[in-house]
């Protein structure tokens, strides 16, 4: 199976491409990744788990192929255990699920991890930061949403910094931070223990997406 693997220690940078123009999204991507971005974040939506459609694995395929960037699938879907192995297949080398979506969690989880990439379990804004407690040991990656998932440009919720601090009181992996977030947002996040930050209007809508990035960082 063909996975990039995990980018390097320190910040991550994961530019979510839900903000990118869709009618070029290679040059988008390559803009991205010239900007300095560590990972690919891709927003799958399925118009049931939450009210919005995005696209799926064929598109994720596309993308892959024409970049050496790490993808991240972000699956806001219900049944993400049924689409795994799709996107897995199309070059995802970490698959987030929402824990909303999904019964026998760490079944699911367990199934990802078997098709060779990494398991992300995501946590809406009002789901606890307990509910990822007992996968911890089997997550490589918390993602704590800091806006309702579904759409972007909407405002970082600071309220999520707590979860954020309880998971890495615990959790030694990846925490992502993924809605609102910003050079002023993502020093939040960070210091409140996240370690992969995903952006999307501030990254694709920058006068400078280097310098962007490296607001982040
Ligand atoms: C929201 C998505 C986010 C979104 C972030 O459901 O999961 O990845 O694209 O967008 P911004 O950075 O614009 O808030
Ligand atoms: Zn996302």
């Amino acid at each position: 199976m063909k996975t990039k693997s995990f980018s390097k220690n320190g910040i991550i940078v994961a530019p979510s491409i839900l903000a990118a123009d869709f009618g070029n999204l290679t040059k988008e991507i390559a803009r991205a990744q010239k900007a300095g971005a560590d990972w690919i974040h891709i927003d799958v939506m399925d118009g049931h788990f939450v009210s919005n459609l995005t696209i799926g694995a064929p598109v994720v395929k596309s993308i892959s192929g024409k970049t050496s960037l790490f993808i991240d699938s972000h699956l806001m879907i219900s049944n993400p255990g049924k689409y795994a192995g799709d996107f897995a297949a199309a070059g995802s080398g970490m698959i987030t699920i929402h824990v909303e979506a999904v019964r026998g969690l760490r079944r699911v989880i367990g199934r990802i991890k078997a098709l060779g990439v990494g398991a992300g379990v995501s946590i809406k804004p009002k789901t606890p930061a307990s509910a990822v407690f007992d996968v911890l040991d089997i997550a490589d990656m918390v993602l704590v949403m800091t806006v309702e998932p579904g759409f972007g440009g909407q405002s970082f919720m600071p309220g999520m910094l707590a979860k954020i601090e309880k998971i890495r009181r615990r959790f030694k992996g990846y925490i992502q931070v993924d809605g609102g977030i910003n050079a002023e947002t993502a020093r939040l996040a960070r210091a409140a223990g996240a370690n992969v930050l995903v952006a999307g209007t501030y990254l694709f809508s920058a006068r400078d997406m280097r310098s962007a990035v490296q607001s982040l960082r």
